[in-house]
């Protein structure tokens, strides 16, 4: 075929697509990455992560990148990877946790909340892990004192512990603080899930937060070994750029595989050839942003979730939980029913699977305008 018309058809599938900025993605974790990344895509094109020594730039920019977003969680000496998503980050933590634990001749049993991605799923099949679900609180968070008597009664037979900061249908967080504590008196592992929760918590307004929860999650608790969080969600930049970090390098022997025809002989990340867009797009995009550039992001998604949550409550509509951070949850007893109607009108928001209700996560690409369109439609699906 001729390269204009390869062009012409691309671009006829692509303009099937939903765009961010028409505002009708109301579900997703993702938004519009920041426009410099577009630059600096084309500038690493060609990058491969998997044999590092041919790419010694962008793995040494990975390193960086690594110990920027570990400053962040309170560890400027975290060891990790930028890799695919949050999913692949939980998948490599599970295989730590599951080879530390075969060290140590401990079985596999995890502790894992009820309200964890389903990528905690994909581990357990994958890695024959025996789950343990604790039953949750009123703030859909696990109950510490289960999990106190779980282990005590188990008798040393638990080798992990997995919470979650910033769950993906509410937005709620595990009291992490008291986790960290059980997992100290217990020598045991804490997995931290923020995938979506690490680009909000630390830039989070004292006057969004709430009673009910303990929003320290990061490594300053001394009992957290590891932490996935995602570049790809609030951090703006380009799919796919998910992060895991670890307390210490001590964890990378248990991830470690021989990789003897590559430029580094081992190898820890669970995807071998691997592009280095995500790797610098974070870079870049955290170097200009800065700190106060994400509070910017993080207090004005969080004041739409408000203004929603205001306007839905106008319109007779209510919230499963008050919004801990930019993820909305509303009551709907017909939750599948009302999805299909709206993307009929093409809005699509999704569904909790824990409550009864629609799920809307407000990215920064949501305007206000969109908000009310959204609301005004979602109105009319209640009327007969
Ligand atoms: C808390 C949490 N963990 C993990 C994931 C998986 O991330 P990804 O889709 O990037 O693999 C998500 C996705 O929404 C999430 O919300």
């Amino acid at each position: 075929m001729d390269e204009q018309d390869i062009l012409n058809e691309l671009r006829e599938y692509r303009n099937q697509d939903l765009k961010y900025e028409e505002g009708y993605i109301l579900g997703s974790m993702c938004t519009k990455p920041h426009p410099m990344a577009r630059k600096i895509s084309e500038m690493f094109f060609e990058t491969n992560l998997g044999d590092p020594g041919l790419f010694k730039g962008t793995s040494k920019l990975e390193k960086e990148v690594v110990s920027m977003i570990g400053g962040i969680l309170h560890n400027k000496n975290a060891f990790g990877y930028l890799i695919s998503g949050g999913t692949e980050a939980n998948l490599t933590a599970m295989r730590a946790f599951k080879n530390i634990s075969k060290s140590k001749g401990k079985p596999q049993n995890i502790i894992i909340p009820e309200t964890a991605h389903f990528s905690f799923d994909k581990a357990k099949d994958m890695m024959d892990l025996n789950v343990v679900r604790p039953p949750l609180t009123k703030y859909f968070t696990m109950d510490v004192k289960f999990i106190k008597d779980y282990i005590e009664d188990s008798k040393n037979e638990v080798s992990g512990i997995v919470g979650i900061a910033g769950c993906t249908e509410l937005g709620s967080i595990d009291n992490i603080c008291e986790l960290s504590k059980i997992a100290v008196e217990n020598d045991i592992l804490l997995h931290v899930d923020a995938a979506f929760g690490g680009f909000v918590i630390p830039f989070l307004d004292d006057k969004y937060k709430l009673d009910g929860y303990n929003y320290d999650f990061d490594f300053s608790l001394n009992g957290v070994s590891s932490i996935t969080i995602d570049p790809h969600k609030m951090g703006l930049a380009p799919i796919s750029a998910g992060g895991i970090l670890f307390r210490d390098n001590m964890f990378k022997k248990y991830l470690d595989v021989d990789a003897p025809y590559l430029t580094e002989k081992q190898q820890a990340t669970i995807i071998g050839t691997r592009s280095g867009v995500g790797v610098a797009s974070t870079w870049g995009i955290m170097k200009l942003l800065g700190i106060d550039g994400y509070e910017t992001l993080v207090n004005e998604s969080m004041e739409k979730t408000m203004y929603l949550v205001k306007k839905a409550r106008e319109y007779g509509f209510e919230t499963a939980i008050d919004p801990v951070m930019n993820i909305v949850a509303l009551n709907d007893e017909n939750k599948h029913d009302t999805c299909m109607k709206l993307r009929d009108e093409n809005w699509y928001v999704s569904v909790c699977r824990c409550v009864d209700a629609l799920r809307i996560v407000v990215m920064p690409h949501l305007e206000i305008e969109h908000i009310d369109g959204f609301l005004e439609s979602l109105s009319n699906t209640k009327k007969y």
